[in-house]
């Protein structure tokens, strides 16, 4: 259903030059399947979204390869056609619902401008309709009259959700929805999320920092490192065999109810930005497994497993002598 090839986003600074903040990046979506994408802050995950969008920022482009949607290149569709597919074909719901929403609107208002703006639905029709959606997303009629900051965090990423949903999505990306929200909170949303998926027969596309809420809801999962996709494999292959030194980190640093408190959480050490992330391996400064041909070449993505991508030296020879030893 979607297909991302080869994907550069680029951003022009002051001075004219051009930096890549997503760089080649391809992976395919299959229709109802939920893939998360996971990495930490400015990584590039949420500028991926943005370009499926057509919703960069001004100074910020597509510099190479295709978004495919259904077979058809929606990059170089016309503003208008982008317009049509954006609600309709995929749908968007992010962290920050509180800015997403018009602050002198009611619920009720922002649900009807929706009907009203692209479909040929009546007054009628679109109540019953809005009265459905509510419903679907288990919040309560009376929320209808409510303006967006009368209401709770997650009520609002519930109604970012009815309204995600109004014109029927093939696709959902959802980016870091959860992410403002207590552990309950995030909890049930990920579950609604997971019931909407169902009952729609959408495919997902979940945006997160955290690698156990991205397990929880995906089926594959791949982790992006500096606008570069480092590992991928099944949600469940991941957790029980990560190959890149990354993804280690990742998982080191999770805090789970297990936890000891007052013992220092694990680090992963320096931030993905800087120049050096231009030659050789971009994990090359922060990485513990590092060698003298991360910093000559950059590591291709390869299939060590089954259906399990890495791109990392030291991780296709470990796992290549592991392989030799069983
Ligand atoms: N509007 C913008 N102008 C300039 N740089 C931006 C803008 N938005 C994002 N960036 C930069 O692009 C990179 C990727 O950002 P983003 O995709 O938002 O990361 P993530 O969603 O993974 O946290 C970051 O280095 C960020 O600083
Ligand atoms: S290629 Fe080298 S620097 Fe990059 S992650 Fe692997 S070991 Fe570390
Ligand atoms: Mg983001």
């Amino acid at each position: 259903m979607l297909e991302v090839k080869s994907l550069t986003v680029s951003i022009r600074n002051k001075n004219g030059k051009i930096y890549p903040l997503v760089k080649n990046l391809s992976y395919k979506l299959n229709e109802g399947e939920t893939l998360a994408i996971v990495g930490e802050s400015g990584c590039g995950k949420t500028m991926q979204a943005m370009a499926i969008m057509g919703l960069l920022p001004p100074n910020i482009h597509v510099t190479q390869g295709q978004i495919l949607f259904n077979n058809k290149n929606i990059l170089q569709l016309s503003p208008k056609e982008r317009r049509e597919i954006n609600g309709k074909e995929i749908a968007l719901v992010f962290q920050d619902a509180l800015t997403a929403l018009n602050p002198v609107i009611t619920i009720r208002q922002h649900l009807l401008e929706v009907f009203k703006a692209r479909t040929n639905l009546t007054l009628n029709e679109a109540e019953n309709k809005i009265k459905e959606l509510l419903e679907q997303v288990e919040l309560p009629q009376s929320i209808l009259s409510s303006y967006p900051h009368q209401i709770s965090g997650g009520q609002r990423q519930r109604v970012m959700l009815a309204l995600a949903l109004t014109l029927n999505p093939k696709l959902l990306i959802a980016d870091e929805p959860t992410t403002a929200l207590d552990e309950n909170t995030q909890e049930q949303i990920l579950n609604l999320i997971k019931k909407l998926q169902k009952a729609y027969k959408m495919a997902v596309i979940f945006i997160t920092h955290d690698l156990i809420l991205a397990k929880e809801i995906a089926d594959r999962i791949f982790v992006l490192y500096s606008g570069t996709k480092v590992e991928e494999s099944l949600a469940k292959e991941l957790f029980s065999n990560p190959l890149h030194p990354y993804t280690y980190g990742l998982f080191k640093s999770i805090i789970t109810k297990d936890t000891p408190k007052g013992i220092p959480l694990f680090e992963i050490h320096g931030s993905p930005r800087g120049r050096s992330r231009f030659y050789g391996c971009p994990f090359k400064d922060r990485c513990k497994k590092s060698s003298r041909v991360c910093y000559k070449f950059v590591p291709s993505l390869e299939e060590l497993r089954p259906r399990h991508y890495c791109a990392c030296f030291w991780a296709k020879s470990i796992d290549s002598q592991r392989r030799q030893n069983d």
